[in-house]
């Protein structure tokens, strides 16, 4: 059973630049809930209650947001908003632990950082600015992967050739349904150089085993603590498997990714639905 999950949040978030100057990338809103409340929503759908949740400079909000509001409980109680407070009550009965990593060292450096609150037990990472669609049931599906199998489990999603230099590439072999057993990862290879075109997407079931080797590793590729480079040390000792999500996954830490997350999940909500639909279709007849 996974039962813990870490939620790395301590980036820099340069590709959103001027909105990530001083405040959370993870805090953006799509639609109306902050990016990282669809991560975690989606572990609570797969019975996680716990979070680790990995903050750094200018990350105040995220616990904030977190935190109870007994005064805005109240205020609702009084107003009769039910359907806002029932949405505020959603994340009752988490629990959140924040660590501030004091460098943005990397996403291997970020994961390690939770080691004290994993109680040797293996683990989910959710990398809130991957935008899973909320109908889809990746992270559920990879635990059943990791169940098992007993071993860790990353998602994967074929991307098109010209873009497998932004991502961590697998080489590996197709053994049963959408499950790879993956022989190497390499982190933004040259389009010759990548291996396939399936890149490693942000939702990991990770073993404890991966701590100790990024307490060892040196730094990778842009001088970070890479993930990547932990799971291919970690290929030595054991099977990993990259499970191939075919579902919808937006990277909403990307500006243009963020505007289609935008449309997509609106478009979901039918309060959104007629209204926005109409305004599309208006503009693209006048473009
Ligand atoms: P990204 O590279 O997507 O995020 O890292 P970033 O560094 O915030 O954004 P850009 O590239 O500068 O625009 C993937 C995830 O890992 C976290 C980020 O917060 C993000 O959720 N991360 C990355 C850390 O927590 N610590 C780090 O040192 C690096």
């Amino acid at each position: 059973m996974i039962k813990k999950a870490v939620l790395p949040a301590a980036g820099l978030g340069t590709r959103f630049l001027p909105a990530t100057k001083a405040s959370p990338k993870e805090m953006l809103p799509i639609v109306d809930k902050p990016m990282i409340q669809y991560s975690v929503e989606e572990a609570k759908g797969c019975g996680i209650n716990d979070f680790i949740v990995i903050t750094g400079k200018n990350k105040r909000a995220i616990e904030d947001h977190f935190d109870f509001a007994p005064e805005l409980v109240e205020y609702l109680k009084q107003k009769g908003n039910g359907d806002l407070l029932d949405e505020i009550d959603k994340m009752k009965g988490l629990s959140f632990a924040y660590i501030r990593q004091g460098k943005p060292l990397g996403l291997g450096h970020a994961i390690l950082c939770a080691k004290p609150f994993l109680n040797n037990a293996s683990f989910a990472v959710l990398l809130g600015d991957d935008i899973i669609d909320p109908d889809d049931k990746l992270l559920y599906e990879m635990i059943q992967v990791h169940n098992e199998t007993k071993a860790p489990v990353v998602a994967l999603q074929e991307v098109a050739q010209a873009e497998v230099s932004r991502y961590g590439i697998i080489d590996g072999n197709l053994v049963k349904g959408n499950t790879y057993e993956i022989k190497s990862l390499v982190e933004k290879p040259p389009t010759d150089k990548a291996p396939s075109n399936l890149a490693v997407i942000g939702r990991y079931i990770l073993s404890p085993d991966i701590m100790d080797i990024l307490a060892d590793m040196q730094p990778g590729a842009g001088g970070e603590y890479q993930l990547t480079d932990a799971l291919n040390i970690l290929l030595s000792e054991r099977k990993i498997y990259g499970y191939l999500f075919k579902g919808k996954r937006y990277d909403a830490g990307d500006k243009l990714g963020f505007l289609k997350a935008t449309i997509d999940l609106a478009l979901k909500r039918p309060e959104f639905s007629a209204g926005l639909l109409e305004y599309i279709r208006m503009i693209s007849n006048r473009l």
